[in-house]
Parts: C-alpha cells; sequence; structure tokens
C-alpha cells in the first residue's frame, strides 16, 4: 500500500558512543589494512554526559549517493577505513538474513545512505574523537541494518582504539593471534560500576595541534624502536594481567602507578622511534612533576597521569582527592581569563589548600597554560536515542542544524 510504501521510504536511527582512554596503551599494528594490534590494551570508557559522539544514518531509497557530514559541513564518503566499516556492517547483515528474501529484511542493501555526526566537546580541544566517532558510527549502521553482537571487530577497521568504545566501563582489546584478525576483540573487564569513586580529569591545554598522528607515528615505531618490541613482547602481556587485578581489587595505588608507567613507556617509545617522534612537551612534563609532589607530599599515589599522542592530560583520582587535585591544578596554572568556567563536567567541591601542601606542591605558576578542566567518570557504551527529535538529520535526510 501507499503508506507502507512511504513508511519504509525512509529509515532513521540515532546513536552515542563514547571516547575512552587507555591505562595500557595500544601502540603499533601487525596488520595495517585489517588494524591488528602488536599488543593488547585496556582502557577505561568516559561518561557520555560529559563526552561523546552523536550520529545518526539514514537509508532511503529515493537518495541518490552516500553522504556524510561532521559538525554540520560535509566530508568525504569515500575515506577507506568509513568504507570498511560500512562494508562489514552490510557483510554481517546479508550473512545474518541468511536465506531469507530480501523483502523480509528491515532495510535494502541497496539504499544509499546518510549520515550525520556530531561531538559534544570542541573538536578543537584534541580529545580522541576517531574512538568515539567510529563506535558511533558503527552501533547506528548496526542498527540501521538489525545487526547485533559482537560489533568491535566491525570498528576496530575504523579505529584501532575504536573497538573499546564499543563497550562500557573498564575494557581489554586482546591482541589475538589469527591472521584473519577474528580473536582481536574487545570485552569488558568490568562495568562502569564496579569503581564507583573513580573519577577523570582532563585537563585541556592551550596550543598547538598534535605534530605527527597516531597511524603514521605507530607505523615508524613498529619499524625502528627496538624498545616498543620489547615492551609488545615482554611487558605488555605482565602488565596486563596485573592491571585487571589492580581493577579488579579497585587498588588505586597499584592501578595508579600502572597507568603512568604505561604513559611514560609509551612515550619512551616515541622517543626511540627514528627519528624520534614527541607528544609530551614542557607543560605535560610540568604537569608530571606536580602529580608526583602531590602524591610524595601524600605519601601515597592519590592521582595518576597519562597522555596520549596529544598534550592534553589525563588524570585519575578518586572522588575524594578532586576538590583538593582541582584548586592544586588552579594554583599551578591560574586561569588567563576570570569569565570562563576553569571547570567543566560533573561538579568539583571547593577546598582550601594547606599551607604545607602549597609550598611542597605548588611551584612556579605558569598563568594560562591549562585552559579548563572536565571532571568525568567511567560510564557505558553506545547507546540508542529512542527521541526522534534528537536526529541529527531531517525528515528529507539533510542535517537539521549547522553548528
Ligand atoms: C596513543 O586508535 O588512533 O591513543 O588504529 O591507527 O586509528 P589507529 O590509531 P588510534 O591510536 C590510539 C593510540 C593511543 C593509545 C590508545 O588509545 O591505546
Amino acid at each position: 500500500s501507499g503508506a507502507m510504501a512511504e513508511e519504509r521510504a525512509l529509515t532513521m536511527v540515532t546513536c552515542t558512543a563514547p571516547v575512552n582512554i587507555a591505562v595500557i596503551k595500544y601502540w603499533g599494528k601487525r596488520d595495517n589494512d585489517l588494524i591488528l594490534p602488536i599488543n593488547s590494551s585496556l582502557s577505561v570508557t568516559l561518561h557520555q554526559d560529559q563526552l561523546k559522539t552523536t550520529t545518526t544514518a539514514a537509508a532511503s531509497r529515493d537518495f541518490t549517493e552516500d553522504r556524510l557530514w561532521l559538525n554540520g559541513e560535509e566530508a568525504d564518503v569515500g575515506h577507506p577505513r568509513l568504507q570498511a566499516c560500512l562494508r562489514e556492517v552490510r557483510r554481517l547483515a546479508r550473512k545474518r538474513r541468511g536465506g531469507s528474501a530480501e523483502d523480509a529484511a528491515p532495510l535494502s542493501l541497496s539504499y544509499k545512505i546518510h549520515i550525520a555526526t556530531e561531538n559534544n566537546f570542541p573538536t578543537a580541544a584534541g580529545l580522541a574523537s576517531s574512538a568515539a566517532g567510529y563506535a558511533c558510527l558503527v552501533s547506528a549502521l548496526a542498527r540501521l541494518y538489525g545487526v547485533e553482537g559482537e560489533l568491535s571487530e566491525v570498528a576496530r577497521r575504523g579505529s584501532g582504539s575504536a573497538c573499546r568504545s564499543m563497550l562500557g566501563g573498564f575494557v581489554q582489546w586482546q591482541r589475538g593471534e589469527r591472521p584473519d584478525g577474528r580473536d582481536s576483540l574487545a570485552h569488558q573487564v568490568a562495568p562502569e560500576t564496579h569503581w564507583p569513586e573513580l573519577r577523570v580529569l582532563v585537563l585541556v591545554v592551550s596550543g598547538e595541534k598534535k605534530q605527527v598522528g597516531s597511524t603514521a607515528g605507530m607505523q615508524t615505531s613498529v619499524d625502528t624502536s627496538p624498545l616498543l618490541k620489547h615492551r609488545a613482547e615482554v611487558v605488555v602481556p605482565e602488565r596486563m594481567a596485573l592491571m585487571m587485578r589492580h581493577i579488579g581489587e579497585r587498588d588505586f595505588e597499584g592501578f595508579g602507578q600502572l597507568t603512568m608507567q604505561d604513559s611514560n613507556q609509551f612515550h619512551a617509545t616515541c622517543l626511540d622511534t627514528f627519528p624520534p617522534i614527541f607528544y609530551l612537551n614542557d607543560l605535560s612534563r610540568h604537569i608530571i612533576a606536580l602529580a608526583h609532589r602531590f602524591n610524595t607530599h601524600h605519601g601515597r599515589t592519590k592521582v595518576a597521569y597519562t597522555f596520549d599522542a596529544g598534550p592534553n592530560a589525563v588524570i585519575f583520582t578518586l572522588a575524594d582527592t578532586v576538590a583538593e587535585f582541582v584548586e592544586v591544578v588552579r594554583r599551578s596554572f591560574p586561569p588567563a581569563t576570570n569569565g570562563d568556567q576553569f571547570v567543566r563536567g560533573l561538579p568539583v567541591g571547593s577546598a582550601s589548600l594547606p599551607e604545607e601542601l602549597l609550598t611542597a606542591v605548588v611551584m612556579e605558576p605558569v598563568p594560562g597554560a591549562v585552559r579548563y578542566i572536565l571532571h568525568t567518570k567511567p560510564g557505558p557504551g553506545p547507546q540508542f536515542v529512542d527521541d526522534p527529535s534528537q536526529h541529527l538529520l531531517g525528515a528529507d535526510g539533510l542535517p537539521r542544524r549547522c553548528t
């Protein structure tokens, strides 16, 4: 009937997906096309109330070409990694439908698609967005085509770290052994509810974009760094087991120390790369020293830093330490502008710092070096958005609002 035909003319779904931050880092591929890593890695999924990507995917027999919009701007759909994700989701859909008539299927695989995606955080802040982006794309496409189950393998084809954003809480990406990558998957180690006191502070720093992208950087590291080879073969397998134990026991000191050590070793492999890659700068080293002075003053590990392939610092701590450490950061990096909110995200209580802590921990302040602090915590994996008013595409299949 006409009504039926109209109803089926446009199918649309919207998903959100989280950012994750690795505490045992992924750095190096053994297969560039399939995105298979040289070592396993482990991450914490961050809460989507503070950091998320939203993606709407629509299919219609009326669309004449595949189209993509990133934060309101039309972008190239031809990107090989995006095409790989699309191809894999469609392959799973075909497999799932098996012999069943195409007619009975939720959606024709031959329809062109429109995809719109946006972040609830400024892209310019340099926060890992490809992981959330690909996790969100794959979640939305899977929903659109009625595919369920193991999807981390598909998200991995978009960006290695994206496979870990397919799950909430504490997530490991097992390197796997097979050449075809079927066993290179993400698994949840513990849900976000496992460690309710754990908090995350993202120190968004002022300054330049990253010099060398992860994909190119890790390739040079694989080709030239003997330290990276040793790390992948010997160090990471031991650390994965240890980190899972610390998480299981909610041992913050063990978790925090290993997180810092693994971040430091990742950056050591960058220095061991030839020519060397530098992601840490003077400000990163300043923050590292600050964290160690803070911990030394307290006589135990109360905060732990980790840095990826960019200048922002991510701090893990427990809820009871947030207010004090935020005050230490505020004193160390006095905000440049008064009006701008320096602390964003989850509320932070006020703390007055004892004189002896100030003297021992806060050294020469660097005004304006930290733009703002984002306070967040571990959170769940990708979510479906049921409210149609949240779709990023209108009934005509074009972006609703531009940013
Ligand atoms: C330093 O996942 O961005 O953040 O697989 O080439 O897309 P590709 O690389 P990507 O690398 C992330 C590297 C890292 C560490 C980590 O997240 O484990």
